[in-house]
């Protein structure tokens, strides 16, 4: 069986890998490290101040959220996600948190959007870009529905780094090159990101950079090494028995405090011509 990006084909997924994947982004969006590394565009961006905000890839809507509570922010937020079940589940939370009236999640691909022209002051793609097959054609729809002036935040992981420690170097490199196809598609893509936002039109203003490693304990690549146990088998990875094995490890290794797992993280701002 072929390795498959889990995170591309969330629109194909059974109900039971949406739920852990809907615990892992919600886990995630939770940690101060990235929740910081969303402030820091956010700022750059001066988000706050927009009228009309694009979520693309929302997911269970973390950064639609994220906007939403900053202080002075009085606009509004459309989140498009691929996968139904996830557009379902940030609408969910975005009501329960007192967001509904200020937030609209919609299905649709990020690639083809089905939004009129020149109608965002801002746009979002937070960890979006490494699984679409197509990243210039999403960063060409970006330039499309964003007003002219308007500002983008490209932020994703620089997944091609990503690593996790094991006595074994050889098996841990080969072990961290299948996670990463079992969960991104393009986990080189961050490298390429200021040539495509100069194709796409747009002028890059600044970027933020990266280092999330947890070293002895692991802490914000728990829920990660959690939902790995279940990703893993279902990107036609590896199987459950060597899927559960590895994660095993991974926690044992952090119980005796030798643990190791990094990626590099980037953020890219810029402005429509
Ligand atoms: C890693 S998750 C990020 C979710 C959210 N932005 C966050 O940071 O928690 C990637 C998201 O992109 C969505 N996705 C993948 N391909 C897409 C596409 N072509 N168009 C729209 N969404 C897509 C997935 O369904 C998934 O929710």
């Amino acid at each position: 069986m072929e390795t498959v990006d889990v995170y591309r084909i969330t629109d194909r997924l059974d109900d039971s890998t949406l739920e852990a994947l809907v615990t892992r982004l919600e886990s995630r969006g939770k940690h101060p490290r990235f929740t910081k590394m969303m402030d820091d565009y956010f700022d750059a961006m001066k988000i706050e101040s927009a009228a009309t905000v694009l979520d693309l890839g929302c997911g269970t809507g973390v950064a639609a959220r994220r906007i939403a509570r900053r202080t002075g922010f009085a606009g509004h937020i459309t989140g498009i996600d691929v996968s139904p079940h996830l557009t379902a589940a940030a609408k969910h939370l975005a009501s329960a948190e007192g967001f509904e009236s200020v937030t609209e999640f919609r299905t649709g691909d990020s690639q083809a959007l089905n939004l009129p022209d020149a109608s965002f002051d801002a746009v979002v793609a937070h960890t979006l870009i490494s699984h679409v097959q197509h990243p210039l054609a999403v960063l060409r729809e970006i330039a499309r529905v964003v007003k002219p002036e308007g500002v983008v935040g490209i932020f994703d992981g620089d997944y091609a780094s990503l690593t996790f420690g094991s006595d074994d170097p050889l098996q841990g490199k080969i072990d961290d090159e299948t996670i990463i196809n079992a969960i991104v598609t393009n986990p080189r893509v961050m490298r390429q990101i200021p040539g495509l936002l100069r194709d796409a039109g747009f002028e890059l203003s600044v970027s933020f950079s990266y280092v999330v490693a947890d070293i002895g304990h692991a802490d914000f690549w728990t829920s990660a090494i959690q939902s790995f146990r279940r990703l893993l088998p279902k990107a036609g990875a590896m199987t459950e028995s060597v899927a559960q094995s590895w994660a095993d490890t991974m926690f044992k290794r952090s119980e005796q405090g030798v643990f190791f797992g990094a990626s590099n993280y980037y953020s890219f701002v810029a402005r429509r011509h």
